[in-house]
């Protein structure tokens, strides 16, 4: 009995995923973040269309073994890229529950194997017990702890993930977005925020910080610096001893 019953539940499931697939690659019910990965899209249908992101960020990952952990990952799209096209092991952190469902939606579609996604709310508490992770990929969430945590938290928070990871692409909202939610609570990064982030990822740890494109987020006309950031042979060692 129990054997049949978790064989029903395994094809419902399976169906419930192949139909929220279906609704979020066919139906225009509403406009995602993200593209869904291995679906056509135009740039009408998503917010941010993240290939370009993806191009500036994919050779850094050349030859890169080990974890990915994509933080506020969405749908998946730097998950789903990082493991199919680098092989790494990918694990996405998402809140929304309709994300994360739409994660697995987009995984069994796929039939990928070394990409996991968790839902959770990446708080302080979390980032202190979180292992370490090869890569960290922290696009647009920094603001969103800020908002939710205060400046020093989502700073200390940051520091935390910098003495758990080699290397860190970031991207946040700025506080020359103005008329968003988060451009006045982000006043601290002053009145060059690209110099400020440069500064503070040296600060918290990575020996090397590189701007590697700016990139527009479909919510004003600002676009946003995306940066990656180091650690040398030096700093990794005396992290691993
Ligand atoms: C602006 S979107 C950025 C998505 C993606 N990182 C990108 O740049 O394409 C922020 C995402 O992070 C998620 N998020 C916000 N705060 C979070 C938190 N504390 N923990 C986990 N996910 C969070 C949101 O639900 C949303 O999907």
């Amino acid at each position: 009995m129990k054997r049949h019953i978790k064989s029903a539940y395994r094809v419902l499931l399976s169906l419930a995923y192949r139909l929220v697939y279906a609704v979020i690659v066919k139906v225009p019910v509403f406009k995602h973040y993200q593209p869904v990965f291995g679906a056509s899209s135009t740039s009408s249908d998503v917010t941010r269309g993240c290939e370009d992101r993806w191009a500036a960020m994919e050779h850094h990952l050349e030859g890169k073994r080990g974890s990915f952990l994509d933080i506020g990952c969405n749908i998946g799209y730097f998950s789903f890229q990082a493991s199919r096209k680098q092989g790494l092991m990918a694990w996405g952190i998402e809140a929304d529950h309709f994300n994360i469902t739409c994660c697995n939606a987009i995984l069994e579609h796929s039939g990928m194997k070394n990409v996991l996604f968790v839902k959770a709310m990446m708080d302080p508490e979390f980032v202190r017990t979180m292992p370490s992770f090869e890569v960290v990929n922290n696009l647009s969430v920094f603001h969103h702890w800020v908002k939710a945590y205060g400046a020093d938290q989502a700073q200390e928070m940051m520091r935390e993930l910098a003495s758990k990871s080699d290397m860190m692409f970031f991207e946040t909202g700025q506080p020359d977005e103005k008329g968003t939610k988060w451009a006045d609570k982000l006043s601290f990064m002053g009145e060059e925020p690209q110099s400020w982030i440069e500064r503070f990822l040296r600060e918290i740890g990575f020996s090397q910080v590189e701007t590697i494109g700016t990139f527009d987020t479909g919510l004003t006309d600002i676009k946003r610096t995306l940066f990656v950031a180091k650690k040398d042979e030096h700093q990794r060692s005396r992290i691993r001893a």
